[in-house]
């Protein structure tokens, strides 16, 4: 357990990917990003999407290590509200302009792949607009829970169906400042 987060700590039932772990595969996720790009350059510039808020810590981490000219944007869609399972309505919150979307290569950066409704909408709103190409990036997956199919290009790791908080994803907006990816106790939501 990590020292300094004796307070959230109590609330995590077991640590699936630790700080060590979380660093190495930022690391292998970074290089299979740079591998695709250097065999598929881009034209107009590679434009990395971080879908709010649950990416934020993969984000910031993952950008660091592409040794490339990229920008970044963020949308923001709503799903979940308070509760541990998909609504399946996905609400737009915050977009992006036309403008920056033209012709570029979207590379999007998301936490969870969990039924694959939220991610399903966004890659559907960005064939919509003008761009090159839409890649994806996801940090967690959980094939268990799919209920809609989506292609996932670049995968940080596979988990079991436990809801997972921490590195960025939340319960009710909590615990994502855990440095680490934990099982939340269930009897927390249940
Ligand atoms: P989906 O639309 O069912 O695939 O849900 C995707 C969104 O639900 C993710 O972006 C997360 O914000 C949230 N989510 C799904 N599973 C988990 C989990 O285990 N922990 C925290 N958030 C989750
Ligand atoms: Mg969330």
């Amino acid at each position: 357990m990590s020292t300094i987060f004796t307070e959230l700590n109590k609330d995590i039932e077991e640590i699936l990917i630790d700080e060590t772990e979380l660093c190495a595969l930022v690391e292998r996720v970074a290089s299979d990003v740079t591998a695709y790009y250097t065999e598929h350059p881009v034209k107009k510039k590679l434009l990395v999407v971080g879908i709010l808020k649950g990416s934020i810590q993969f984000m910031s981490d993952i950008i660091r290590h592409l040794d490339m000219p990229l920008e970044i944007e963020f949308i923001k869609v709503s799903s979940y509200g308070n509760s541990t399972k998909s609504s399946g309505n996905i609400v737009f919150k915050l977009g992006i302009d036309d403008e920056v979307l033209k012709d570029a290569d979207v590379l999007i950066i998301e936490d969870i792949l969990d039924s694959g409704r939220t991610l399903s909408n966004v890659i559907e709103y960005f064939k919509t607009k003008s761009v090159a190409s839409v890649k994806l990036c996801t940090l967690l997956d959980k094939p268990e829970r799919h209920a809609v199919k989506v292609h996932i290009d670049f995968c940080g790791q596979v988990v079991p169906d436990k809801f997972v908080v921490g590195y960025g994803l939340d319960f009710a907006e909590k615990y994502r400042n855990l440095p680490y990816i934990g099982v939340l106790r269930p009897e927390l939501y249940e």
